[in-house]
């Protein structure tokens, strides 16, 4: 076996680094593709169904693609310290890579609304972490003015080498299947994810690697989805904090992907992303966090209530982060251990043998 060499050094010829640039890498990427035959039967029998995984990234994100590169990129060009916004993924994985790196990190999160997870990584791998009383957009438009005028580097996905390192998630896919899906379904909160998968399957086609590309379906929280809206959210709320954006960045970027592939940005409620939640979970053993879930959540309504799907097509959704990183929205599902005496007999009664 072959160790891996993280996503920079197995697709050096499709990102933009030459010998000059300093590769740093926590081995990120290499996610697994697996079959969901259990949820398939559940949703729609005989649909291919695979899911991409990010959530066994290094930093337990799919960030950690971009990451990689943006960090890379900021060192080769002298970079002290980085910068981003976020709802607590690209927090996480930006301080790692910058620990990694030996730069400052400063991360700008909205006060009570990062899951536990997130907050405690980026105060761990030695992150200067802003709590502000707003959202992310205001986070992140803070960032963009400072970035304008203090010599540290944004690792938002407005830097472009997030999305290039974000495109190899495509490339792996393709690898992966050995073709390209029909479908591809993925969580739109900043948008910047869909528009580097859709870079990612269209370079691997224009590269000759697969002879089609998929239809990208996007899927944002209905509390938070500006781009099926026609318009920014003020206020955007939704359980899936990680999505809980007004104004996404990459707007035009998805929009396109959209409607470059012939697919589509919808939304579905918190219900419906929390129901996907726990299906994958139970059926799988797949836990991820509820933005990821949102994928899921759109196979099943677009299945349920569009007739999109049909048996023996080839879907993928992306499970963009661990479960792991918030355990209190599992938590607050309502299973409650049952407290018993440490005495055998009363645990075999009580669980009825
Ligand atoms: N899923 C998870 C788990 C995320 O953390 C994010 C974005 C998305 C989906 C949406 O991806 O923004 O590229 O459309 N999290 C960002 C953050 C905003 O700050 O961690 P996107």
């Amino acid at each position: 076996m072959r160790a891996w060499r993280g996503i920079i050094e197995e697709f050096r010829e499709f990102l933009p680094v030459s010998e000059k640039t300093p590769v740093i890498t926590l081995l990120e990427g290499n996610t697994p593709l697996i079959k969901a035959d259990n949820l398939a039967r559940e949703i729609l029998p005989g649909l291919n169904l695979y899911l991409k995984f990010e959530g066994l990234n290094p930093t337990g994100s799919f960030k950690d693609r971009g990451m990689t590169m943006a960090v890379s990129k900021a060192v080769e060009e002298g970079a002290k310290a980085v910068i981003c916004a976020s709802t607590g993924n690209t927090s996480a994985s930006a301080a790692a890579y910058a620990a990694k790196a030996g730069l400052k990190a400063v991360v700008l999160i909205p006060e009570g609304k990062i899951a536990l997870g997130k907050l405690s990584q980026a105060v761990m791998y030695g992150a200067e972490v802003v709590q502000i009383k707003g959202n992310f957009d205001d986070a992140l438009e803070i960032v963009r003015e400072i970035g304008a005028e203090y010599p540290i580097t944004i690792v938002n996905s407005i830097n472009p080498y997030r999305l290039q390192g974000q495109k190899t998630a495509a490339f792996e896919i393709c690898e992966q299947l050995g073709r390209a899906p029909d479908y591809h379904f993925i969580p739109v909160g900043n948008a910047g994810n869909i528009t580097a998968y859709w870079m990612g399957y269209k370079e691997y086609f224009e590269a000759g690697k697969v002879d089609s590309k998929p239809k990208m379906c996007g899927w944002q929280a209905a509390g938070a989805a500006p781009i099926v809206l026609g318009h920014p959210v003020k206020n955007p709320e939704t359980i899936a904090t990680a999505i809980r954006i007004g104004n996404p960045a990459s707007w035009k970027g998805a929009v396109n992907a959209a409607k470059e592939s012939g697919g589509f940005i919808d939304m579905v409620t918190d219900e419906e992303i929390l129901e996907a939640y726990r299906l994958v979970a139970r059926t799988e053993g797949i836990f991820c966090e509820p933005a990821s879930a949102a994928s899921i959540a759109g196979v099943i309504k677009s299945v349920r209530t569009k007739g999109l799907l049909k048996a023996g097509d080839v879907v993928v959704c992306t499970l963009t982060g661990h479960g792991l990183k918030d355990p209190d929205t599992a938590i607050s599902m309502g299973v409650k251990p049952i407290t018993l005496p440490a005495d055998k007999e009363e645990i075999v009664k009580a669980l009825g043998f």
